[in-house]
């Protein structure tokens, strides 16, 4: 009976230093050190970026229609990433491509190209362009190629 007791005196003298109170935690206000992280092993639901380095670009495929919509707005994003090599028409006819070692290609001539492996070299381009991983999510991607099809279609 003692030993009851005792463990429900030690119990309640342990939950001395549980503290339900919100009120007095550490808390920080927004841009204020230090920076809360993520907690490590959370998985981002939006904005996450998948490496398409080892996927086949064939088996990649649109999940949107690439129409005049998704076009539009390809227009706005090629004109900021492409356009300085690629040029306006996407023939690669710019002062800049001029400079280059080696020639940027002709958009308007990947006809034969899937969608999937235009969105690849983008993304995922394993040539001398650059990827554009970093500054593009999927979705702008596509709405580049979009506008490349139509490139291709006005020529
Ligand atoms: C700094 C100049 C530059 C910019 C900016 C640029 N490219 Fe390129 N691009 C190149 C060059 C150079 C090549 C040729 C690479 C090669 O032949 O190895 C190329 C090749 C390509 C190819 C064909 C790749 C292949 O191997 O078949 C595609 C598609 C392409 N670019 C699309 C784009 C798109 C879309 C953008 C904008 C998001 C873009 N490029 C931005 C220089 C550029």
């Amino acid at each position: 009976m003692r030993l009851w007791l005792l463990i429900a005196i030690l119990f309640v003298f342990g939950c001395e230093n549980i503290d339900g109170d919100l009120h007095d935690q550490v808390s920080f206000r927004v841009q204020e050190s230090p920076r809360r992280l993520n907690p490590v092993g959370s998985v981002p639901v939006y904005n996450r970026k998948i490496d398409y380095s080892n996927v086949d670009a064939v088996t990649l495929a649109p999940p949107f229609q690439l129409g005049t919509e998704a076009a539009d707005r390809g227009k706005k994003l090629y004109s900021i990433y492409c356009l300085v090599c690629h040029g306006k028409t996407g023939e690669a006819d710019t002062k800049v491509a001029g400079k280059l070692d080696v020639t940027p290609f002709d958009l308007t001539e990947l006809t034969d190209s899937t969608d999937g492996e235009i969105f690849w070299k983008i993304l995922a381009s394993d040539s001398i362009m650059t990827k554009y991983r970093n500054e593009l999510t999927d979705k702008e991607a596509w709405e580049i190629t979009a506008y490349v099809r139509k490139l291709q279609e006005a020529k």
